[in-house]
């Protein structure tokens, strides 16, 4: 268990990071993946051979959509969705999941 002061520090380390990171650095398609494939997998499908026995469309048809633009995506995901629990992403979070659907076209 981390303690709620350590917590706090890291949260504040991370806005620092996202400061920084959104001015200089390209988002992370490769932690987007792991995001995704934590919590995401449940319901869409997130890789070829996956089962997937809900609605949610597979990332890769999203991608592949001709108006898809991956800052639209990172603003839906911080945006809560009806039928998407509210999962509280951090902007960078949204970011790199959007670089890593990119990837998918
Ligand atoms: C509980 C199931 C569930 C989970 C978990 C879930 N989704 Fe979804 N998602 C859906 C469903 C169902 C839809 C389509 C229905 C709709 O558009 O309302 C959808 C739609 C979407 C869309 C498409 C919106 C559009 O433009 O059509 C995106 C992008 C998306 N989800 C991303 C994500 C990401 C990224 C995660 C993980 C961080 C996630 N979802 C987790 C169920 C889920």
């Amino acid at each position: 268990m981390e303690s709620p002061m350590k917590q706090g520090c890291l949260r504040a380390f991370a806005m620092l990071l996202t400061c920084v990171a959104s001015s200089a650095l390209a988002a992370d398609p490769s932690h987007g993946e792991a995001v995704v494939k934590r919590w995401c997998a449940g319901c869409h499908l997130v890789e070829p051979g996956q089962r997937s026995s809900t609605e949610a469309p597979p990332f890769s048809a999203i991608a592949k959509r001709p108006d898809f633009d991956a800052s639209k995506v990172a603003f839906f995901l911080l945006e809560p969705h009806p039928k998407m629990p509210n999962m509280q992403l951090t902007r960078t979070e949204a970011a790199d999941i959007a670089a890593y659907i990119a990837t998918l076209k």
